[in-house]
């Protein structure tokens, strides 16, 4: 008679604050117990010698949302979960987006039915807000965060998503009476406009020009404003995909000021720069076109800095799938374009944990517990999911990652998401996930990928547990 469904012996489980020996005992999908020299197991696995985390929860990807024609994603909830175990990540939070004149309840609804049957590990919703009618901000979204899709993304730039101040206002007035979190995507609308304009005027219209249209400034300026909106409603709010400095700067004079803002950032402003967009005017750029840009070292160096003392919360992929030689992708119609039509994002979900195991806790720039904290129970504290997940502990969800040390070369054709490129080919990593349990199932072998479409399933998220207390009355 076997104790549990599966032994990890010998592990050295790391969590967000402790590091120590065990035994990790799981029973029906959970840990059941840890602990020296539990009983047997129906499976056993010897860890030894190896360290063992959570499972990532990438809190910020794009998988199978719907775009405007011609635009595709090329990753659904089958592929895109598939690569999220094959990387280490066990719980993936996508976004439910309403489109001007949509509901939003029927945004949510077509979203649950892309994903149906289809994911191979958890998965939750974010919801984009781009329509904040009377109905959606008294009846839809109150509901909607009570059934447990307790947070949602604001756009301040796109103009087929984009919020006025007032408008933002009022969703954040609704996220503070219901207790949800609002992401912001911090970005001056009419200011790159106007630098767009003025670059494709002069015929600078290649990839690279996407990052002089977004300089830093108009992103700190739209950060401000968002600090500025959320201390006049009085809500916390998240910063999504920070760049670097001048954002950087206004959040932390909001903290330095009492107010709640928390902040995503993501492996492009680490390992990339705007250099990676381009030196001269070959569209391979488009491969790095992503909102905001990626800056240069010295603000990968910020980055750094901020993932080590608190200032981020959230470490995200912000995996937008488009392949580069497609007419669905970053060649629309199947013509090099203008950088203003360049769908925007980079493919990310894979590579995201063991590029900050590797070149974080490998390479002697960030402690194990600290990646802990930022790769999966910071955003599962964020968006309502701990402790059920993002940590090793009793009664926890048996998401686990068993790291194996050896040299790894990034390489899109090893990869398992659908995208035809990854911006990080050819770095060397000294680490890669060599198993990923999820509930207990192993997902991914170091090897091979062991699949089972619809397995994966919708999480209820709870109130975020970096709210304050629900208000009385
Ligand atoms: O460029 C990006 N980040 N694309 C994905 C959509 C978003 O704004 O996160
Ligand atoms: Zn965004
Ligand atoms: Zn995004």
């Amino acid at each position: 008679m076997s104790d549990f469904d599966l032994v990890i012996r010998n592990a050295r489980a790391v969590t967000a604050s402790d590091t120590f020996d065990c035994d990790i005992g799981i029973r029906a999908g959970r840990i059941a117990q840890l602990g020296a020299g539990l009983g047997p197991g129906a499976r056993e696995i010897d860890a030894a010698g190896r360290t063992v985390t959570p499972g990532g929860v990438d809190a910020h990807c794009h998988l199978d949302q719907p775009m405007p024609p011609p635009q595709r994603m090329a990753d659904d909830f089958d592929t895109g979960t598939r690569s999220a175990a094959c990387g280490g990540t066990t719980t993936v939070i996508p976004f439910a987006a309403q489109h001007k004149g949509q509901s939003l309840r029927a945004a949510v609804e077509d979203y649950r039915a892309r994903a149906e049957g289809k994911a191979h590990v958890d998965y939750a919703f974010h919801l984009i807000v781009s329509d904040p009618t009377p109905e959606v901000l008294k009846v839809e979204l109150p509901a909607l965060i009570r059934e447990g899709f307790t947070s949602f993304k604001i756009y301040m730039t796109y103009d087929d998503m984009k919020l006025d101040d007032g408008q933002i206002l009022d969703v954040l007035d609704v996220a503070r009476q219901e207790g949800a979190m609002a992401m912001l995507h911090a970005e001056n609308s009419d200011c790159i406009e106007w630098l767009t304009r003025r670059l494709e005027a002069a015929g600078r219209t290649a990839p690279r020009f996407h990052a002089h249209a977004r300089p830093m400034l108009v992103e700190r300026e739209a950060t401000h404003r968002a600090i500025a909106l959320a201390e006049l409603v009085d809500v916390p709010i998240l910063i999504v995909h920070v760049s670097g400095r001048e954002a950087v700067e206004q959040i932390r004079w909001a903290r330095a000021h009492g107010l709640n803002v928390f902040a995503e950032t993501c492996p492009q402003y680490l390992f990339l720069t705007a250099e990676d967009l381009g030196i001269d005017d070959s569209y391979k750029g488009a491969k790095c076109v992503c909102s905001p840009p990626p800056r240069d070292k010295a603000n990968q160096q910020v980055i750094w800095d901020g993932l080590n003392d608190g200032l981020f919360t959230v470490f995200s992929s912000d995996h937008a799938p488009f392949k580069f030689d497609a007419p669905e992708g970053k060649k629309p119609g199947g013509e090099e374009v203008s950088f203003r039509h360049i769908p925007n994002g980079i493919p990310g979900l894979e590579t995201r944990m063991a590029l900050l195991w590797s070149e974080g806790v490998l390479a002697g720039r960030m402690t194990a517990n600290r990646f802990v904290d930022l790769t999966a129970t910071g955003p599962a504290k964020a968006y309502g999911l701990h402790p059920r997940k993002g940590t090793i502990a009793i009664g926890a969800d048996a998401d686990l990652v068993v790291w194996d040390e050896r040299e790894v070369v990034i390489e899109n054709a090893k990869l398992h998401h659908a995208v035809d490129y990854t911006p990080y080919e050819g770095m060397r990593l000294k680490a890669w996930p060599g198993l990923t349990i999820s509930r207990g199932e192993v997902v991914w072998d170091g090897q091979d990928f062991h699949p089972r479409r619809g397995r994966g399933e919708l999480l209820a998220c709870g109130r975020p547990s970096l709210l304050p207390a629900r208000r009385a009355g």
